[in-house]
């Protein structure tokens, strides 16, 4: 067993963590296989993340570490601009296949930050296309978080993540309310029932700003970070008619609830509303190697290409677009959630899910219980003076005393197992965080 010492660990600035905490007390993980992780001090650790919510096929899966490592020893790297290799033009076809009809087009990158930025870029490369350059303006929505570029955070509306950058965020940005209502849809099972008109709010932008200068709404179809916030009935149909009515392009930012996650391969499916882009990223390539796609509906990228009468018609792209790592990484991936069929596991395993994580109801301080697909939210009361402490205790608890891996924000515990996981392993996953949340004072 190898010891961090706090010099060992002090060159690495580590993201969206509390370093000196960390690095006084590291919580390191050294190896993964299936459902569970082992930290660096030999324990097994269950993983009730999905590692980041990526990790859907469960860790470590040998079809994708072979296609890896082939493609790693036959071609390492390709130029993308004005370059092809056949991996990424494979993947795009694998994952054309898959995405709702229509949405046949997909632009790659490396991360879900990086796919938002892709598709606003997107957006106002559309409507310049189509003779409409007023579309400037984009509509957020309060709590939705979708990646740090400064695009996504000024889309965003997670307020510490924007509070430091406030002077530069894009300026002509609005923001939805978010849908989260705990008076009306506390301990909802699925989509809450109340809440769709608050998706009217978009009529009131467009009446403040005008329809034709706003370019896209993006939102995130089950709000993830911010603590799994479910849409409420009819909420999703709502954005989709007003943006349709009003020429406006609606995004979905699927890098959480894309690849199975809600028993179908995207969102948009399983709620049955299809928009006009997807952002994905993390359950694309299993988490194996950083990819990030913006897949568009065929008439925007013959739009933008169409526009053009010779030449490069879009200035975007990025050195690793398609990596021939990344392209065998997605292959192998999808290809083993067909063979497994892990979509329909998920879909078929969410009934025992939702009963599994409302018996924690009954657990100490429990407020709320948010469930849909292999995701939940368990919101705890916050001590009055420390919001996000109890959460974070709980977390702590989870990693060092239960061995299992969550995830919290703020004082929601938000859980997101790989697609793999057994009745048995989600009974013990629920019964690691009830006794994470017993020990932990309220
Ligand atoms: C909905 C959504 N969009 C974008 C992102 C950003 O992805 P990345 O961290 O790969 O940049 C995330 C990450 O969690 C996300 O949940």
């Amino acid at each position: 067993m190898t010891t961090y010492t706090p010099e060992a660990l002090d060159a690495l600035w580590m993201p969206f963590t509390a370093n000196k905490a960390f690095k006084a007390d590291p919580r390191l993980l050294v190896s993964a296989k299936d459902m569970h992780y082992r930290s660096a001090d030999g324990r097994e650790i269950l993983d009730g993340a999905a590692g980041l919510w990526c990790v859907n096929a469960g860790h470590c899966r040998a079809p994708i570490a072979d296609a890896i490592a082939e493609a790693a020893r036959t071609l390492d790297f390709a130029p993308g601009f004005q370059m092809g290799h056949p991996g990424s033009f494979a993947l795009a076809n694998a994952l054309k296949g898959i995405l709702p009809t229509g949405i046949d087009h997909v632009f790659f990158s490396n991360s879900g930050s990086e796919a938002v930025d892709s598709a606003l870029k997107i957006a106002l490369a559309y409507h310049q296309s189509n003779g409409q350059p007023q579309r400037t303006r984009f509509v957020g929505r309060l709590r939705g978080y979708h990646g740090v570029g400064f695009g996504g955070i000024s889309v965003g509306g997670i307020e510490l993540n924007r509070k430091t950058f406030a002077a530069q965020l894009l300026p002509l940005t609005d923001h939805l309310p978010h849908t989260h209502d705990p008076a009306h849809n506390a301990f909802s099972r699925g989509q809450p029932a109340h809440g769709a008109s608050l998706a009217d709010a978009l009529e009131q932008i467009i009446t403040e700003r005008g329809g034709e200068t706003i370019a896209a709404v993006i939102v995130e179809p089950v709000a993830g970070s911010t603590g799994v916030l479910v849409p409420p009935v009819g909420y999703l149909e709502r954005l989709r008619a007003i943006c349709s009515a009003h020429g406006i392009l609606l995004i979905f930012d699927e890098v959480i609830t894309g690849l199975g996650r809600l028993g179908a391969p995207f969102a948009a499916q399983s709620f049955g509303v299809t928009p006009d882009m997807i952002t994905l990223a993390k359950g694309v390539t299993n988490g194996a190697v950083p990819l990030g796609a913006t897949a568009v509906q065929g008439w925007i990228y013959d739009t933008v290409v169409n526009a053009s009468a010779k030449g490069i018609e879009f200035f975007h792209g990025y050195t690793y677009s398609g990596h021939p790592l990344a392209a065998a990484a997605g292959l192998a991936t999808l290809s083993l959630y067909q063979s497994e069929g892990l979509f329909a596991r998920a879909k078929a395993l969410a009934p025992y899910w939702e009963n599994a994580v409302h018996s924690l109801r009954s657990a100490p301080g429990v407020i709320d219980v948010r469930n849909v697909g292999l995701v939940a939210g368990i919101e705890l009361a916050s001590r009055a003076d420390a919001i996000g402490a109890r959460a974070y205790e709980v977390f702590i608890d989870c990693f060092k005393v239960q061995n299992a891996l969550i995830r919290v924000t703020s004082d929601t515990i938000a859980l997101s197992p790989p697609l793999i996981i057994s009745e048995a392993q989600v009974d013990e996953l629920v019964a690691k965080v009830r006794r994470a949340i017993e020990r932990v004072p309220a």
